[in-house]
């Protein structure tokens, strides 16, 4: 997967080059290309952003450099562009899956005020958000949306399972899990964990991930595709109504 970015701070982008995605990264399996906007700047000043039309606070990334930037990548490698906005769709597991299986995106960047809109309407496909917060700039929602994605392109998570099994997944959260010692300041693990039943064991996660589900996010529940089983055990945990 080809994935550029324009950017103000490109230096944010090696925050990449760590763990599995760093590994993927050096396979090749995904191609990073940073643009840093002031390359691209209007004059000599290095000018990219100035003051809103109309008044307010703050300043506006400019369209011109961003365009500048936009056409230096090659059309073979653009991709989707998308914007990163708290005023965009809110990125999701099933986003992040949808973005993975493009050959290329491009990812802008915001800072200060936003962008000039009319680079938006003329260049943007699509605009995300990370969340119902504001974050000073795009590049951290971008890190977030890159390993989101990244997660689903075969061969950068070694185990595919881990990924299938991962909360969300199946629509619904995982459950807890532990590792040793067995007793942790006086707290055992669950017993069922050490009995070597694997039977039982698949048992007590599928419960624990239904019920953690219950208790935290029951909204996931309305659209999970849930088993005879697991709807019998939500109408028990309704019933015990353990919120
Ligand atoms: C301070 S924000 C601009 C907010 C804008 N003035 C508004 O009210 O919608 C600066 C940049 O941070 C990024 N940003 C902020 N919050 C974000 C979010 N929730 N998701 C994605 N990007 C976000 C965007 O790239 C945005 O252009």
């Amino acid at each position: 997967m080809n994935i550029n970015i324009i950017t103000l701070f490109p230096e944010i982008f090696e925050a990449l080059n760590y763990g599995l995605l760093g590994q993927a990264i050096d396979r090749e399996d995904i191609k990073i290309n940073i643009l840093d906007l002031r390359e691209y700047q209007i004059n000599k000043h290095g000018q990219v952003d100035d003051k809103p039309y109309g008044g307010g606070e703050g300043m506006v990334l400019m369209a011109e450099p961003l365009e500048k930037s936009l056409k230096d990548i090659p059309l073979d490698v653009l991709g989707k562009v998308i914007n990163l906005s708290p005023q965009g769709k809110l990125l999701n597991h099933e986003k992040a899956k949808e973005f993975s299986s493009l050959t290329s995106i491009t990812i802008i960047s915001g800072r200060y005020e936003g962008i000039d809109e009319r680079f938006i309407s003329q260049y943007v496909d699509e605009e995300i958000s990370i969340g119902d917060f504001v974050l000073s700039g795009g590049e951290f929602a971008a890190l977030s949306l890159i390993d989101s994605l990244s997660r689903f392109i075969p061969g950068v998570i070694g185990n595919k399972i881990s990924v299938e099994q991962d909360s969300l997944s199946q629509g619904i959260l995982k459950g807890p899990v532990f590792t040793r010692p067995e007793n942790f300041n006086s707290e055992l693990v669950p017993e069922v964990l050490l009995s070597g039943d694997h039977k039982k064991i698949q048992e007590w996660k599928d419960n624990q991930a239904l019920e953690r589900t219950f208790k935290r996010r029951p909204e996931l529940l309305k659209s999970a595709k849930l088993t005879k089983k697991q709807k019998k055990l939500l109408e028990e945990l309704a019933s015990k109504d353990i919120l």
